[in-house]
């Protein structure tokens, strides 16, 4: 079932592969209409989390009888949803009407008694089924990997044009519907072990996960939130105060790094399935980093990061505005993953969120521009969404029934050729990128490229990169806008493999060869599309969230 970041609005989940190809070519022949959702960040935020609540993560034996295993969950209480996944095994999701039967099947389920070991006393919402008592059938397990490289190149043959093209890669690697909701979960399991140790904390997904840039198999942003804490003690209450109900410290950084370390180790004693936990506290901004195996899922957790959540929430708009901002974004990702432009080990390269605030500052240098400015979104903000954080004016509109559709309608194709033209000439020794002002300033230093953070302004997000790998990239926007425009110029060659966006994905010389002094074969392709899945082990190993 693919449905996008969140379950759409108007939308029916379109789970076939009929279905899917109905959507896109709506989509491509409806090239502005409405296939993005209209909910508010925040509702979605809510529904999901209220999802979360409600569901159970169990451990399978590989054949089961479904019919049987749905049987026994009813006797607590009525199911609203499951599916069966595989992560080092499989497992289902199973989201109950009510949280009583989670609390009903919690009671009924066993400590396992082992001669040879002894439990640590933390009951979670992550169970085992005993195999003995259900028959033994194959279930069906919903993938959690995106598409191999050979079907995606079959795939993007088959497609009629280049925004077609677009739309199956935006279809194969977004979040799947089942992926967001294993996603949540494991937000939601998390907070259950915070509110353990600070019952007043809550634990917030960020960045792609939630931003609608998510693809599969992208890490897990999470960020504990003790705001409430810091509330109550600012509350003139009583003729008490907390000096010795809170320890006090002497910056909010070291704060962050004695929570982070206790829950850090909480993670690591009582969280089952996560495993390879870290403790990365000297980090700029402070983090555990940890892998949970269950849900396949590399997570990052930091604290107090309310500004990159209030960032997610940015992207998020502008994702669901027009219905060309994710398919170009999910193609300029998916093509600057296949160069290394962007790659999952930290480094000098640009990251996925620069690359995309730079696709986003494009959107709005057009002539008739495609999406607003950020000031514009704070124009256009209400009593409700003032947000001052950290003395940062974090303030845009949350509704976006408020922002009305803009005049450009440009094809996604053109957009995708005029992108790689604006950075193929674009003055980095002089300019800075500003999606605040939609306008380019000059730079406050001498970063090869600088994208100013729209919310806290004296911060660059691409101060990693360096000269070199900034001349990579414009070279191969160059080379792209080159590629693209000559097969715009030349008539559709049917049955052609590599046409359109494969050849800016998997280059090709003029006969047809792939192009590479080594010469690109398939294995390499498909260890390259690889690294776009989500079994990725080759991890970053530090972390420069600035
Ligand atoms: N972030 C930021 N400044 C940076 C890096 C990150 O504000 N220099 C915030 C952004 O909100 C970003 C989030 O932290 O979305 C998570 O960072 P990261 O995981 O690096 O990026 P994602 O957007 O999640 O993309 P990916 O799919 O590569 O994880
Ligand atoms: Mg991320």
């Amino acid at each position: 079932m693919k449905l996008g970041p969140v379950v759409r609005a108007s939308g029916r989940a379109l789970s076939t592969a009929a279905g899917r190809q109905q959507r896109r070519a709506l989509a491509a022949e409806t090239a502005d209409q409405d296939q993005v959702t209209r909910k508010n960040f925040a509702d979605v935020q809510r529904e999901r989390k209220e999802q979360a609540k409600n569901s159970v993560l169990i451990s399978c034996p590989s054949k089961i009888n479904e019919k049987k295993f749905l049987k026994h969950l009813s006797r607590h209480g009525e199911v609203a949803n499951h599916f069966f996944f595989d992560s080092h095994g499989v497992h289902a999701l199973v989201e109950f009407v009510n949280t009583e039967s989670i609390i009903s099947l919690l009671s009924a389920t066993k400590v396992p008694d082992n001669e040879d070991t002894c439990v640590l006393p933390f009951k979670s919402r992550f169970i085992k089924v005993k195999s003995q008592e259900l028959d033994l059938h194959h279930v069906k397990c919903t993938p959690q990997t995106s598409v191999s490289i050979n079907q995606l190149l079959k795939k993007l043959s088959g497609a009629k044009n280049i925004v077609d093209q677009a739309h199956i890669i935006l279809d194969e690697l977004q979040l799947t519907e089942e992926s967001i909701r294993v996603r949540y979960l494991v937000s939601s399991l998390v907070s259950d072990i915070a509110t353990a140790y600070f019952p007043e904390a809550t634990v917030h997904l960020y960045g792609s996960s939630v931003n609608s840039f998510g693809k599969m198999g992208c890490d897990l942003d999470l960020f504990l939130n003790l705001d409430s804490l810091k509330d109550v003690s600012g509350k003139p209450a009583s003729s008490f105060v907390t000096e010795y109900w809170m320890r006090q410290v002497s910056s909010g950084r070291v704060a962050q790094q004695k929570v982070l370390s206790v829950i850090g180790e909480c993670i690591e004693s009582f969280g089952p399935g996560c495993t390879e936990v870290h403790k990365i506290l000297s980090a700029r901004c402070p983090l555990v980093r940890f892998y949970h195996q269950s849900a396949g899922l590399h997570c990052d957790l930091t604290a107090d990061n309310e500004i990159a959540l209030r960032t997610s929430e940015l992207l998020y708009i502008f994702g669901n505005i027009d219905s060309r901002v994710r398919p170009l974004v999910f193609t300029l990702r998916c093509w600057a993953r296949v160069h290394g432009i962007t790659s999952s080990v930290s480094g000098h390269w640009i990251t996925n969120f620069s690359l995309t605030t730079m696709i986003l500052f494009f959107l709005q240098k057009r002539n008739s521009p495609v999406i607003p400015t950020l000031d514009q979104l704070k124009n256009l903000a209400g009593k409700n969404d003032k947000r001052i954080i950290e003395d940062n004016d974090c303030t845009f509109v949350s509704d976006l029934s408020k922002i009305k559709p803009l005049e450009n309608t440009e094809p996604l194709d053109t957009l995708l050729i005029e992108f790689m033209e604006f950075y193929g000439t674009f003055d980095f020794s002089k300019n800075c990128i500003d999606i605040r002002k939609g306008v380019e300033k000059n730079k406050p230093d001498s970063s090869p490229l600088y994208i100013q953070n729209p919310f806290e302004q004296s911060l660059n997000i691409s101060k990693n990169v360096n000269k070199c790998q900034l001349e990579r990239f414009v070279h191969l926007v160059q080379e792209g806008s080159w590629t693209l425009q000559k097969q715009a110029s030349q008539p559709l060659e049917k049955g052609k493999e590599h046409w359109g966006l494969a050849s800016i994905l998997f280059p090709t010389d003029s006969d047809g060869l792939f192009r590479s002094k080594k010469r690109l074969d398939a294995n390499r392709l498909g260890s390259i599309l690889d690294s776009l899945k989500v079994s990725n082990n080759n991890r970053k190993t530090t972390t420069q969230k600035q």
